[in-house]
């Protein structure tokens, strides 16, 4: 590794603004020295992975809890590295005393104001982008009714939460967030229909992530990944690729070849996005299969990152930096 560029300098020499980046969890930049040096010296922006969802920030209603959030937002500058907030309204990470919550619409809107104050108030400045919404529609289009946001406000709470955010904090670039809608059709054109709405109707809306949470069986290929991109930056919108990993345990064959295919998988991910001048990011969803939501999930041996378990290189950290090097403009 050490011998190795590391992924924020070969994305220096690209001459043009562009986050690489990871989500992290602050403990783990607090107790585990290999972890956190890898963080400050392979990227540009890191995420938060779950301290600044509503479950963690307001566990008990009216009481904030922002010492995990606080401690990213001291450490990343300390490290020269930019913050991507995630996330405002979400349906996942709810605490228990808001899914139970009855009341009118208009209390709801007043605690959706509260909370994105809290939050995106807290951090003014400070945060590049935010996730406003993540995951707000099921794969037909329809709204997750699980949401307590749609439960509780209807339809336009994706509308406000946009107007609050750019309210609360105007530099901060907004997106919505969700998965399995990479490439076209299905999910893809629900999202876009989305936020094609958003934009027609003036809500400030500046990006579209691109989760990316995929598996060498189930990908989009670059031809459709950069249709999907095409489409929306068609719109006036940034895109980013925000949460990548690559599931590969339930492939045949070895490690070995697994590996290989994951490789391609990342490079052609990035070499798309590079392509792409409006996408302005790439960020996975951890960096080593020591610590990865995928091993919780899917079994203990599954390997969706470029760095392994002793955060060696994986083929897949090559493949990306040859993506990068073929990007560079040159010298
Ligand atoms: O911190 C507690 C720990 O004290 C406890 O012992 C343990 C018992 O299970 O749970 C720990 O909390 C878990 C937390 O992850 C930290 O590992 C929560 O139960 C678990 O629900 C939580 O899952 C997170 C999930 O979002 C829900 O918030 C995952 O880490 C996180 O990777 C995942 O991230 C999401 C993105 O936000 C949105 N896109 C999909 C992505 C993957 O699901």
């Amino acid at each position: 590794m050490d011998s190795l560029l590391p992924l924020r300098e070969a994305v220096a020499k690209l001459n043009r603004p562009f986050q690489i980046g990871t989500c992290v969890r602050p403990a783990l930049l607090r107790d585990e020295a290999d972890y956190a040096a890898t963080v400050a010296a392979q990227f540009n922006t890191v995420t938060p992975g779950n301290e600044m969802k509503f479950c963690r920030t307001q566990p008990t209603q009216g009481q904030y809890d922002f010492r995990d959030a606080d401690m990213l937002m001291d450490w990343a500058p300390a490290h020269n590295l930019a913050v991507r907030g995630h996330t405002l309204c979400w349906h996942e990470c709810v605490p228990d005393w808001l899914n139970v919550l009855e009341c009118s619409r208009a209390d709801a809107l007043a605690m959706l104001q509260r909370h994105i104050g809290a939050l995106a108030g807290r951090y003014r400045g400070h945060i590049t982008i935010w996730d406003v919404v993540n995951e707000a529609i099921e794969e037909d289009g329809t709204r997750r009714a699980n949401s307590p946001w749609q439960r509780l406000i209807g339809d336009d709470y994706l509308d406000t939460a946009f107007h609050l955010t750019h309210a609360t904090d105007p530099t901060a670039r907004l997106y919505y967030n969700d998965f399995d809608a990479d490439g076209m059709g299905g999910k893809a054109d629900q999202v876009y229909e989305l936020v094609a709405g958003l934009v027609k109707r003036g809500v400030p809306i500046h990006g579209v992530g691109l989760q990316m949470h995929i598996a060498l069986d189930k990908r989009p290929t670059q031809a459709e990944l950069a249709a999907n991109m095409a489409r929306l930056t068609a719109l006036g919108l940034d895109v980013q690729i925000t949460e990548m990993d690559v599931r590969v345990r339930h492939m045949p064959g070895t490690w070995e070849e697994r590996f290989a295919q994951q490789a391609v998988v990342y490079r052609e991910a990035l070499e798309v996005c590079l392509d792409q001048p409006r996408c302005v990011g790439f960020l996975s969803w951890g960096f080593t299969d020591k610590h990865s939501w995928l091993t919780k999930r899917f079994g203990d041996d599954e390997a969706g990152l470029f760095l392994d378990a002793t955060y060696a290189p994986k083929p897949a950290f090559h493949a990306m930096h040859a993506a990068l090097a073929q990007a560079a403009p040159a010298v």
